[in-house]
């Protein structure tokens, strides 16, 4: 349980997405923290202090001037007695109240009176977010130490409109939640890390495409374990169906060449690790329209081209990180064919893991499954790992990078 007898005042602002903080208080006590909420009048109007109550099994705080709860617990004892305080979602009210010293309903003068960190989920409508005052708001937050998660990109619920305001999600929150209070060392903490996850698709004309089985869950995985022990991650995914890893810079891309050009763009960084399947070939010409079946004329012959070397190109690159990791995947001869894929492409090392279907491992193999089996091979040898979950195989590796990049200064 991560956040065992961790204790998080929650404010919940009056936004439609208040309903998602409702899983929010589940997500948090499942975890094994206390929750406490107030709510703001209008977050009265989206969802009821019953529900709130009920899931958070505590007393629901929502009036400043209430003569009981003030004489129980009082405003500025709510504001203390917690170890983080999260505002979600965080109205463009509530952001404009505190960025301005407001403190004239209980939310808001809890939001002044603490002495302990805030964390902020946004959620409004893209216009309100993107408002000079809002946008100066939120600067102003930032300078006076506030955290902020979010808001991400997408479909507003109350509007059919998309763009930048929705909350994240109760996991993105939580997740951001357990890094702020996570009080371990952050051995990566001023390193810029990248990371390709994810697989290709390479179009054969606007409808179909070349792909692979790669579902991104072992880079995405490391992604979040380098940002855990404090890199500054910049993840380039291919086509994935799982989320963004919490705290991670992401860039969605679909082809190689588009790959490439986001790694380079992300280029110079402390360290590289390459962990999409890149499609080794790409189509010659990708037709502009959809390739009709015609009777008689039979199936239509594909030319291939080979793609860009993303991992080559970086381990010979003249911004060349101080660590260059890839990974390998292969169905026969694992070991060899690392170490060949070691020296051709200047990389430090190569995670290789077996993709056959009989390396064994999990019900559902390597590729798109949730364990893993690898070795790591550099030029003093190979460590084999014992099969693990992917997300144990992230945490090794990245206590790995961390290790071996003590010893390179920047
Ligand atoms: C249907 C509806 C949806 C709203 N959604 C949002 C929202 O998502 N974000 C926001 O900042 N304000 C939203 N508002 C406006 C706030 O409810 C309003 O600014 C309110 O005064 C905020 O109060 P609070 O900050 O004390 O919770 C919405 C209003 C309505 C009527």
């Amino acid at each position: 349980m991560t956040l065992s007898g961790k204790r998080i005042l929650l404010i919940i602002g009056g936004g439609i997405a208040a309903y998602k903080a409702l899983d929010l208080i589940r997500r948090l006590r499942e975890r094994g923290a206390s929750v406490r909420v107030v709510m703001t009048s209008a977050a009265q109007e989206f969802v009821t202090t019953l529900s709130v109550g009920a899931l958070s099994a505590d007393h629901v705080f929502t009036d400043l001037f209430d003569r009981n709860d003030e004489h129980d617990v009082g405003h500025i004892r709510l504001s203390r007695e917690a170890d983080l305080l999260v505002v979600a979602p965080a109205t463009a009210d509530l952001m404009a109240k505190l960025a301005n010293g407001h403190a004239n309903d209980l939310a808001s003068t809890v939001l002044l009176a603490t002495d302990k960190p805030v964390l902020m989920a946004p959620a409004m409508n893209p216009r309100m977010w993107s408002h000079p005052a809002t946008r100066r708001n939120r600067a102003t937050l930032g300078k006076d130490g506030i955290a902020f998660v979010g808001p991400a990109k997408g479909e507003m619920a109350e509007s059919n409109e998309a763009g930048e305001g929705r909350m994240p999600e109760p996991l993105e929150i939580v997740a951001a939640i357990e890094a702020l209070l996570d009080t371990r060392p952050k051995p990566l903490a001023g390193r810029r890390i990248i990371v390709t996850s994810g697989p290709t698709h390479e179009p054969i004309d606007p409808v179909r495409y070349i792909a692979n089985r790669s579902s991104g869950k072992q880079g995405h995985a490391i992604a979040a374990a380098l940002a855990k022990l404090g890199a500054d991650v910049r993840l380039v995914s291919g086509p994935v169906t799982i989320p963004d890893p919490a705290g991670v810079a992401t860039l969605h891309v679909e082809t190689a060449a588009e790959m490439k050009d986001a790694v380079e763009q992300l280029l110079p960084a402390d360290a590289g690790v390459f962990v999409a399947a890149v499609a080794d070939w790409r189509t010659a010409n990708a037709a502009g329209e959809k390739i009709k079946k015609v009777a008689g004329e039979g199936p239509p012959s594909l030319q291939m081209i080979e793609n860009p070397d993303i991992l080559a190109g970086v381990g010979h690159h003249k911004q060349r990180p101080g660590l260059v990791v890839g990974f390998a995947a292969e169905t026969q001869d694992l070991i060899s064919n690392a170490e060949a894929k070691l020296r051709k492409k200047g990389a430090d090392f190569i995670v290789a893991n077996d993709v056959s279907h009989e390396s064994g491992v999990g019900p559902s193999g390597v590729m798109g499954g949730d364990r893993n089996k690898v070795r790591i091979v550099s030029r003093t040898g190979v460590e084999e790992w014992p099969e693990m979950g992917k997300d144990e195989v992230a945490a090794r590796l990245a206590a790995l990078i961390a290790e071996r990049l003590k010893t390179i200064v920047v």
